[in-house]
Order: C-alpha cells, then structure tokens, then sequence
C-alpha cells in the first residue's frame, strides 16, 4: 500500500509540475477577444499615443476605440476574420472586452502623466511592447519598482499622499 501511494503522490507532482511549465509563456499574457498584435502595428510605424492617446494627461493611458481600429482597417485587409469581429462590436456598439495585462492594487495611486511629463518611456516600465504579439507582463509591479526608479529620478517616496490612497 504504502509504495503505491507514494508512486500516486509522484505522479501527481510531475502532472502539476508540467502543468506549470506549459502555462508559463501564456501567463499573464491573455488570449484576447481579437488576436491584436502591437508587434505587426509597431513594425508599420503607428505610434503608442495614435491608440493610447489619454496617457500625457491622465491617469489612464486609454484604449482605441472599434472606430478607431476601422479607420484603417475598412481599407486594410477587412476581408480578415480578425477584422470581420470589428464589425460585430460597431454594429452591436460593443466595446472590446480587452483582458487587463497590468495592473496595480486599488490602494496604489498610479497616474501616467507625471510620468510622461518627467520622460520616462513605456518601454521602461512595460517592456518592449512593440516587440510583443501577445502583451505580457514580465516584471511584476511590486512597491519595490515604484521606489527604486522614484530613488534614483529624485520624485516623492513619502507613501501616503503620493503612492497610496
Ligand atoms: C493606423 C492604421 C491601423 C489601425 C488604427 C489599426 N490597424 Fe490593425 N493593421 C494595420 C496594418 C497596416 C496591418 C497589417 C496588414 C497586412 O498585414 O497587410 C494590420 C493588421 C492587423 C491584424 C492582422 C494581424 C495578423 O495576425 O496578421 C489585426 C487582427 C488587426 N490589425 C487588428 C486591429 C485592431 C483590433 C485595431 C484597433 C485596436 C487595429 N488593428 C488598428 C493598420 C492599423
Ligand atoms: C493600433 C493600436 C495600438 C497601438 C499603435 C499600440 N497599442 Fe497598446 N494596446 C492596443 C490594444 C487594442 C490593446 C488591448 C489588447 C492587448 O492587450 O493586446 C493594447 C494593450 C496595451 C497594453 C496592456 C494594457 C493592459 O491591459 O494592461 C500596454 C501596456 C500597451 N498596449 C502599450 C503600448 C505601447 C507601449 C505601444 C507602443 C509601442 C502601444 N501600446 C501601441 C492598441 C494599440
Ligand atoms: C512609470 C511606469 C509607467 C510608464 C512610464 C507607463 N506606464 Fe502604462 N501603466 C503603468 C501601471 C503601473 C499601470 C497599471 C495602472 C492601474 O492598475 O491603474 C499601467 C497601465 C497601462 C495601460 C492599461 C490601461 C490603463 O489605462 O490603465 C495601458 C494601455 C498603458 N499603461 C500604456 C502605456 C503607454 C502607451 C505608455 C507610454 C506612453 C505607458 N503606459 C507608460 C505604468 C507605466
Ligand atoms: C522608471 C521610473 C519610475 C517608476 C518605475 C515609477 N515612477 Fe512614479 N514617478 C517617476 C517620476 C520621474 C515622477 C515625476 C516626479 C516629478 O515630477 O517631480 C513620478 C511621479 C509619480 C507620482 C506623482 C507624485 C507627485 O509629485 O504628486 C506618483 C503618485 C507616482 N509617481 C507613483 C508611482 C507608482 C505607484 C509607481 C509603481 C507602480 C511608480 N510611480 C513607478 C518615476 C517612476
């Protein structure tokens, strides 16, 4: 009895090992409602502000709207499965059901416009996300982040009132 209960206990461990290992790449990385890819958009040129445009003035960085995406694409490939899915949201006037990628605790106040203001990239705290077909997170924000770059860029390290609610 006992051998085989350890050889189950084995067993069990490998399968949940290898199901952590095939979920890897994918973490944080959600299969999105239409498969958009900034590294195909980044590669012909659009720039982050022409899709993100509140991120200069406002907390949120924003996201495009269905009418937005079919500016270009009721000319560029509409004939694309990928695209025939615009349709259905601007006839219904649907928004995207875009899955969050990166995301603070409600506690924590983030704001992207002093941020933008100071000269600090996207790519400084999202990574290279022209490069990316799927969007991931690869560093996760920890309180850490927030206050080695406020350290070394001379901004506020005092939590409540800057960082905190
Ligand atoms: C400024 C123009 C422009 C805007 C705005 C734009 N796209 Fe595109 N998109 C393109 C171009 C150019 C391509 C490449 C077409 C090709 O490969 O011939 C493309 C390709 C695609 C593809 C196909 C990628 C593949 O797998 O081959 C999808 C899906 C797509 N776009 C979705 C979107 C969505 C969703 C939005 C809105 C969030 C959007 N696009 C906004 C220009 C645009
Ligand atoms: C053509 C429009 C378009 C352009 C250009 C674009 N994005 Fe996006 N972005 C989107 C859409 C649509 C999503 C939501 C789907 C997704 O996550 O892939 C998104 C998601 C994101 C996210 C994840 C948001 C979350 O849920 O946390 C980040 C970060 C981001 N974009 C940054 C950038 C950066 C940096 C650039 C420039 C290199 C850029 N984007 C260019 C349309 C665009
Ligand atoms: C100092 C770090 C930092 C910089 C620089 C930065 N972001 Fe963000 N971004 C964040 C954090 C943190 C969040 C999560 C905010 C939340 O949970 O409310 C976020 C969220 C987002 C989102 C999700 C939707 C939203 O509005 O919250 C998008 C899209 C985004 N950023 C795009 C951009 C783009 C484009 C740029 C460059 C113009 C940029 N970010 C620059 C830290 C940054
Ligand atoms: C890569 C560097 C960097 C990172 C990472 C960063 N910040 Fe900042 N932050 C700055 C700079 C630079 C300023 C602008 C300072 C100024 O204008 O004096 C700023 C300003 C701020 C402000 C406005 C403070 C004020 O003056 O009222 C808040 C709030 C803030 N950051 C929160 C955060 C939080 C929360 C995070 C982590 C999720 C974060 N920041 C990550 C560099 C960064």
């Amino acid at each position: 009895m006992r051998p085989l209960a350890l050889i189950v206990a084995l067993l069990f461990g490998a399968f949940l090992w290898l199901y952590y290992l095939q979920d890897l790449p994918f973490r944080n990385a959600p299969q999105q409602a239409i498969s958009f890819s900034h590294q195909i958009h980044y590669e012909r040129g659009i720039q982050c502000a022409y899709c993100h445009m509140d991120a200069p003035r406002s907390t949120f960085a924003g996201m495009p709207s269905v009418l937005k995406c079919l500016g270009c694409h009721r000319i560029v490939i509409p004939q694309y499965p990928e695209i025939q899915k615009l349709h259905v949201y601007w006839n219904t006037q649907t928004p995207i059901p875009w899955k969050r990628v990166f995301w603070v605790p409600d506690y924590v106040r983030f704001n992207h416009q002093p941020h933008i203001a100071a000269g600090v990239q996207c790519q400084t705290c999202h990574g290279s996300i022209g490069s990316m077909d799927r969007v991931r997170q690869r560093v996760a924000f920890r309180m850490e982040t927030c206050i080695t770059c406020h350290r070394a860029m001379n901004a506020r390290t005092d939590c409540f009132g800057a960082c905190h609610h």
